[in-house]
């Protein structure tokens, strides 16, 4: 365990970016001021009733069964007790954004890193990278869930093959990430709901998501969904549904092997396209799509 330490943004290929420390640090706690424990008390407020009748009943639960402290930044240490003994992973503490194979083994080991610092008061609605609030609330709660704890990690463990296998396959299986994990929708006997973490902590993309006319939302379609670029700048164009975490859990079961070879040089999808070949929910309008800048 070191110490907290935020490096500074540098200029790459890719513009400027924030680089952290890889290593794991201990939350320092005491050090959060009165001004980050109420962007928590009111993100927390906010979003647990903007998710009443949105997300899926299992995040719900899950969220609460896990005694996050409401009006305070819950301590990693208490939560690592209760998601210990519900599914064996564990918090670790990072500075943000880690190198992809950095983040697979943590993975892969069933651990994961939340993010220290919370955004500011003025970075209520948006930020761009992810802070505690979008780690501890949107991702933590599902790895309570027995099945999505085991998907978690067998997507590190395919992460840190795909990382050896190149460039191409990291991109197919990075989709896979955003498209379930980062912004998953789940089909409920009640009617759609979210599972995204992306989406959960997000209060406009929670209503978006689900009641705007202008997103498609598409049966999940392993090949579809890896073959599909997406947005990080706004909105999501697509949403793929799922049927259950078992329906995951066993879609990506098989060796992804045979797939990256199939997908390689393969022409990627738009973020808004719909196909012949789709299960679709709902047909977007495409209203208010960038046309450009799908990643
Ligand atoms: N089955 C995948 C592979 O062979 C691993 C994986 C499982 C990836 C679940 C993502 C999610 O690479
Ligand atoms: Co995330």
């Amino acid at each position: 365990m070191s110490q907290p330490r935020r490096l500074e943004n540098v200029q790459t290929d890719r513009g400027s970016i924030p680089v952290y420390a890889t290593g794991v640090v201990a939350q320092p706690w005491d050090g959060y001021t009165e001004t980050d424990h109420d962007v928590w008390k009111r993100l927390y407020a906010r979003q647990r009733e903007l998710l009443v009748g949105r997300a899926s009943d299992a995040f719900l639960r899950a969220q609460a069964e896990m005694g996050l402290t409401p009006d305070r930044i819950p301590r990693f240490d208490d939560l690592n007790r209760v998601l210990g003994e519900a599914t064996g992973w564990q918090l670790v503490g990072v500075e943000g954004l880690l190198p992809e194979l950095t983040f697979f083994e943590h993975l892969a080991n069933r651990r994961f890193p939340v993010t220290w610092w919370i955004r500011r008061p003025e970075q209520l609605d948006y930020l761009s990278e992810p802070d505690l609030f979008h780690d501890l609330f949107g991702h933590v709660p599902l790895l309570m869930n027995p099945v999505f704890a085991d998907y978690m990690e067998a997507y590190g463990r395919g992460g840190i093959k795909a990382h050896g296998l190149g460039a191409e396959a990291m991109q197919h299986l990075a989709r896979l990430y955003w498209y379930t994990v980062e912004f998953g929708l789940i089909r409920e006997p009640a009617g759609l709901r979210i599972y995204g973490s992306g989406i959960v902590s997000s209060s406009g993309e929670s209503v978006h998501s689900l009641e705007s006319a202008s997103p498609n939302r598409i049966g999940f379609d392993l090949e579809r969904v890896m073959r599909t670029r997406y947005r990080i700048d706004t909105f999501q164009q697509t949403y793929f549904v799922i049927d259950s975490f078992e329906q995951l859990m066993e879609d990506t079961a098989q060796d992804f092997g045979p797939i990256y070879a199939r997908l390689a040089d393969g022409d990627s999808l738009p973020a808004g396209a719909v196909l012949d070949t789709d299960q679709v929910h709902t047909r977007g309008s495409g209203e208010g799509w960038a046309s450009a800048g799908d990643t």
